[in-house]
């Protein structure tokens, strides 16, 4: 069975082609770099548009196969931005219409998650799952991810972002960011954890002051690094003690990012849990994720009519049942 799946929420338009054994025949994509300042919705739609048919015939030429060998067609339904995700599924409907294939609609968040279990080989993980507009931790629970903790303010990669493009770097900021921490040193910034949420909002605010104040923006980046993702390694500490699960999944955009990762495999070396990312071509937006989430809903029986699948820009992780996996009730 092949599902072809198609990613648009944010900045990237992603085709990918997976099998039923999550074997990835392509995933090809085109990423919208905005000019200057944050994402404009109608830029990011103009441009997935524009690019739409060369991904596509690209992902089909790489996996060797014909619009007509696709089973099924998977896109994503939310969370998101209702242009880009507009550009996704009217692309997604279509092909379903011209080829009398199934169509599904698959929740972006989860698809990170559903990716980085299978390719990393965990089963029931605490799921970190960090990107640029999401920052949530997670676990299966009686049918769905529920959510442990999250920001409440703006997603952990965002907030990078933020910072990198008021001093002058380019976007994505995450990985400018990684690079200049290397030659950094501590620098006191507040630690914003409440309870089981985070907010990252204020920090930036103040890491920005001492900024024009002078402060060396490589002694910046560390600092930031050490203390926003110190925040989140006690938040998924937390939630692995409050569901007594043994392992940690780390997903989203942000996954990339070698710090976050040791902070979190230390922690869980302490606590005898094992920790799994998900590989780096998967962490940050793909259509192949898409494309396995869809293979996943549909063959546990989730079937959907063209006129049933409008976009859902607010869609949140646990509004989505988990059909595909056995309830657990061990909370
Ligand atoms: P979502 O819709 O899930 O919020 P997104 O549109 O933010 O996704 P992703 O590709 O999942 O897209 O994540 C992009 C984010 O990841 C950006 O904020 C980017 O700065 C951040 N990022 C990428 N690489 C790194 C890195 N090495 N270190 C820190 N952050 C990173
Ligand atoms: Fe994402």
């Amino acid at each position: 069975m092949l599902c072809l799946g198609i990613e648009s929420t944010a900045h990237t338009f992603g085709v990918g082609i997976v099998d039923e054994n999550c074997r990835v025949l392509s995933n090809k994509k085109a990423v919208y770099v905005p000019p200057s300042g944050g994402i404009v919705p109608r830029e990011a739609f103009l441009h997935h548009t524009s690019k739409a048919p060369e991904v596509l015939l690209s992902s089909l030429k790489e996996a060797g196969i014909d619009i007509g060998d696709i089973d099924v067609f998977s896109f994503s339904r939310g969370p998101g931005l209702g242009p880009c995700l507009r550009a996704g599924a009217v692309l997604t409907r279509f092909l379903s219409l011209k080829t009398g294939k199934p169509i599904i609609g698959v929740n972006h968040c989860v698809a990170h998650i559903e990716i980085g279990k299978k390719l990393s080989g965990a089963s029931d993980p605490v799921v970190l799952y960090v990107s640029g507009g999401n920052t949530q931790v997670l676990a299966f629970v009686d049918g769905r991810y529920r959510t442990f903790g999250e920001t409440l303010d703006v997603g952990v990669g965002n907030a990078l972002d933020m910072f990198a493009r008021e001093c002058g770097l380019q976007h994505p900021g995450g990985p400018k960011i990684e690079r200049l921490a290397e030659n950094g040193k501590y620098v006191k910034l507040p630690y914003t954890v409440k309870g089981m949420c985070l907010s990252f909002s204020g920090i930036i605010t103040e890491a920005l002051r001492l900024y024009r104040s002078g402060v060396r923006l490589e002694d910046l980046c560390f600092s930031l690094q050490e203390t926003l993702f110190a925040m989140l390694t006690e938040v998924t500490e937390r939630a692995l003690a409050h569901t007594g699960k043994n392992e940690v999944l780390l997903t989203g955009g942000v996954a990339a990012n070698k710090r976050l990762r040791e902070m979190l495999r230390i922690m869980c070396e302490e606590r005898g849990a094992d920790f799994y990312t998900v590989p780096h071509e998967f962490a940050g937006d793909n259509g192949a994720m898409i494309a396995w989430t869809g293979i996943l809903a549909f063959t546990s029986g989730i079937s959907e009519k063209v006129e049933d699948t409008k976009i859902n820009p607010r869609w949140r992780t646990d509004e989505v049942d988990i059909t595909w996996i056995q309830p657990s009730t061990n909370l």
